[in-house]
């Protein structure tokens, strides 16, 4: 199969981490096509936990090479941490063996203060971002004034480059926001080490991916956060700045639609959110804690980046129906079933009231979102320990019942369900 793509089906955090390393395992190459280290994936390895920000899944396993595509906006910064903390854990990073896009955008530590100051002055209507710079830069390349990573390939011109973006970025903070400018060597002489780090890094990924396929290697496109956090198709703007779903992968990594053979959308068992907007079947209380976990769990519902708690709620198909028609998926894998265990009855949302009308499909004006309320179903639950269960005849009768509704819903099979963090604590469904 030539190209597969990974996308989240929810609000990001569906464990597409764990999916992507999965499949990485029979990929030649995992690439990246979005984001940047707003995104966290923790891949878990026998007693090791590998947290991924930027790097692609695949890194874990040898030979597999990972690419970062031109879609993705980069720390130099993070990425150089990232890139020597794997090696430090006996990670090969030879270059070839990772590729970094010439044309992926970098993040300048202004942008981060950029991304802090902006939030501020949202006063209410903050989005919550994850603080990493992600807005900004997207919006330095959509203004086209921001800095590639290919400028890294020129140290001459890099250090002046990235300089007079400070200064500019500079200007903006103290004069619009009345925040405090950065200190301005500091930060280009950061960014240089950096980039004299990355410099062997850098590639024409489209070219290298185009030559891959054409002699029939095997791509695995790792989407980052998820549906609703599209820029276009998601809860705008309480969004990401990315394109996270399936098309994004074509254009963020510069490869053609006839490549791609497979899009499987990760849906976790139950729907969770960081960050501000609508979430019409969030709960509070009890049970949007016991979904959530203490924390104490590396499986726990808090944010692999920021470490903020998220919000948890039922299962929404409105919201898996939708990212089944903008990605065009072929199948889904359901995380995090082990966790209703034990739950009682399970409530699950196939469609929405709206102004006393019942609606089946999710509204894309915000407004009209936020105040729809889930019309719910109740679904039979199961008390067995399912961490287990190796195959679909070791799942009860309600669980498989529980995946049976999500693809009556959806209109898409579902391939595997997990039942807990390890690598082989995934069961085959279909
Ligand atoms: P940004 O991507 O930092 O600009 O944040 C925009 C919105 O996307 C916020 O609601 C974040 O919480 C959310 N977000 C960004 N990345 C992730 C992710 O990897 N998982 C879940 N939410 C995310």
């Amino acid at each position: 199969m030539p190209a597969h793509i990974i996308v989240g089906t929810q609000w990001g955090d569906e464990g597409k981490g764990r999916v992507a390393d999965y499949f990485a395992a029979r990929s030649d190459i995992v690439a990246r096509y979005a984001g940047g280290d707003n995104a966290g994936h923790t891949v878990r390895v026998g007693e090791q936990s590998y947290a991924l920000h930027i790097v692609p899944s695949g890194v874990i396993h040898d030979g597999v090479v990972c690419v970062m595509g031109n879609g993705m906006v980069i720390n130099p910064l993070k990425l150089a941490d990232e890139l020597r903390g794997l090696a430090e854990r006996g990670v090969d990073i030879s270059p070839g063996r990772i590729l970094l896009s010439e044309s992926a955008h970098l993040i300048l530590p202004t942008h981060r203060a950029l991304d802090r100051a902006r939030e501020v002055s949202r006063g209410r209507d903050a989005i919550g971002t994850t603080a990493r710079g992600i807005g900004p830069a997207y919006t330095d390349k959509v203004a086209r004034s921001g800095l590639r990573a290919g400028s890294i390939g020129r140290p001459d011109d890099f250090a002046e480059e990235a300089r007079a973006r400070i200064v500019e970025h500079n200007c903006l903070l103290a004069d619009r926001y009345g925040a405090d400018p950065i200190d301005v060597d500091a930060a280009v002489e950061a960014l240089a080490e950096a980039a004299s780090f990355l410099r062997p890094y850098l590639a024409d990924t489209p070219l290298y991916l185009h030559e891959a396929l054409a002699a029939g290697k095997t791509l695995l496109c790792e989407g980052a956060q998820g549906t609703l956090l599209d820029l276009d198709h998601g809860t705008f703007p309480y969004v990401t700045s990315s394109s996270a779903t399936a098309g994004g992968a074509l254009t963020g990594l510069g490869i053609g639609p006839r490549h791609v053979a497979r899009v499987t959308g990760v849906a976790k068992a139950f729907s969770t959110r960081v960050g501000e907007g609508p979430f019409p079947t969030e709960l509070s209380g009890p049970l949007a804690d016991r979904l959530r976990g203490t924390g104490e769990n590396p499986w726990d519902e808090f944010g692999t980046t920021t470490g903020r708690p998220r919000r948890c709620g039922w299962l929404d198909t409105v919201v898996v129906r939708y990212a089944a028609r903008i990605n065009g998926l072929t199948d889904l894998v359901l995380t995090k079933l082990d966790i209703l265990s034990g739950m009682g009855e399970l409530s699950v949302a196939d469609a929405y009231i709206y102004a006393g009308e019942t609606i089946w499909e999710m509204p894309r004006d915000r407004d009209r979102l936020a105040a729809c309320d889930p019309a719910y179903e109740t679904l039979p639950g199961w008390d067995e320990d399912i961490t287990g269960a190796a195959r679909r005849g070791d799942l009860p009768e309600n669980a498989l019942g529980y995946i049976a509704r999500i693809e009556a819903a959806s209109g898409v099979p579902v391939a595997q369900a997990t039942v807990g963090p390890g690598r082989a604590q995934a069961v085959e469904v279909l």
